[in-house]
């Protein structure tokens, strides 16, 4: 045993036959806000499932805060969940949607009371007591349904998406309220998302996920930074990969010699990466979007289309004129194959 709070052993999660999970292994420490980030399909939600202990699974073991729970039912593993849809009761107010769990558990009224005022006030709803989850915003909905979560207390908290049914806005606001929360409550969060910037932002670790597998677990900044493979790099805005060979690029469009001894078998950039405007290398413009600090093209080259964010004072080029560009060896990332 380690001395991580949460602890996934040689996990696989299976349905009927068909494995979704195989042999996961992740330590989770104790206060830690860890996401799951990858693509539709790769196994977030099942791997929260297994947590929770809403699926068995087909073997591995799972260690919560010390104790073996992987045959403990999900009522006793002290595991608090958020979904995307909120699952709010609809004719009850916001106190009582929030007093719900306490009331099962039979707590003494004056407990209640108190806990629920002060769920309702961690989550910034003090004062909305008597409000119907129909008179309350997309934003305070997912607001009552964390600080139901919250005053039950759990050991760890998993949030599968829960910002995903917001607009852009108040998804912004609420990734804030989020952290603010974890930090106060200083509650163990998993939190599942395929939106790389929301998981950059929330995360202190990202366990970025691939077909079941942990493709690459690190820190915001290193996943940023220092992706190892093409499909981490991709993730991470790397939209720009191409293999190399010597001192040539090369794509399934063609090739491009660039005049530097490539470091590695792939090299990526990102689009703020690429320089345009000025290279020695010359592209068409295909597409180009205003997107406010930058204008962001897309340029037809020998390799295919280049994605470019170009700084608003580089002259504007219309579609279908050339433009040149570089694709400078010190601002690419060298990758594993
Ligand atoms: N109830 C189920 N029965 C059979 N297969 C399932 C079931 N739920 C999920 N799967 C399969 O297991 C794999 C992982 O699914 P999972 O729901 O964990 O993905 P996810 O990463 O949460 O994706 P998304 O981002 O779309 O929510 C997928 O191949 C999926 O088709
Ligand atoms: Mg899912």
């Amino acid at each position: 045993m380690s001395d991580a709070f949460v602890e996934l052993k040689n996990l696989t999660l299976s349905y009927d036959n068909s494995v979704a999970v195989p042999a996961l292994d992740l330590a989770i420490n104790e206060g830690e806000l860890i996401t799951l980030l990858g693509p539709s399909g790769c196994g977030k939600t099942t791997t929260m499932r297994a947590i929770a202990g809403l699926l068995s699974p087909t073997s591995g073991i799972i260690h919560i805060d010390g104790r073996d729970v992987t045959r403990v039912p999900a009522n006793k593993r002290g595991i608090g969940l958020v979904f995307q849809s909120y699952a709010l009761f609809p004719h009850l107010n916001a106190f009582e949607n929030v007093a719900f769990g306490l009331r099962l558990q039979k707590l003494p009224d004056a407990d209640i009371r108190s806990r629920t005022a002060e769920g309702l006030e961690t989550v910034g709803l003090a004062g909305f007591d008597k409000r119907r989850p129909s008179e309350m915003s997309g934003g305070q909905q997912q607001r009552l349904a964390l600080a139901r979560s919250l005053v039950m207390r759990p050991k760890v908290l998993l949030l599968d998406e829960p910002l995903s049914n917001l607009d852009a806005r108040l998804r912004l606001e609420m990734r804030t309220e989020l952290q603010r929360v974890q930090k106060e409550t200083g509650v163990t969060m998993v939190f599942v998302t395929h939106d790389q910037a929301e998981a950059l932002a929330l995360a202190d670790r990202i366990v970025l996920m691939k077909a079941g597998r942990i493709e690459q677990l690190g820190t915001p900044a290193e996943l940023y930074s220092r992706p190892r493979t093409a499909f981490a790099a991709d993730f991470m805005g790397f939209e720009n990969i191409f293999h190399t060979s010597g001192d040539t690029l090369v794509s399934s469009f063609g090739r491009l010699p660039v005049g530097y001894t490539a470091p590695s078998a792939l090299l990526a950039w990102r689009p703020d990466a690429v320089t345009v405007g000025t290279g020695p290398h010359t592209g068409t413009i295909t597409a180009s979007s205003f997107a406010g600090g930058h204008r962001e093209y897309v340029l037809q080259t020998p390799l295919g289309p280049l994605r470019a964010d170009a700084p608003i004072a580089v002259a504007q080029v219309p579609i279908g004129q050339q433009i040149s560009f570089d694709l400078p060896h010190q601002n690419a990332r060298a990758l594993a194959e």
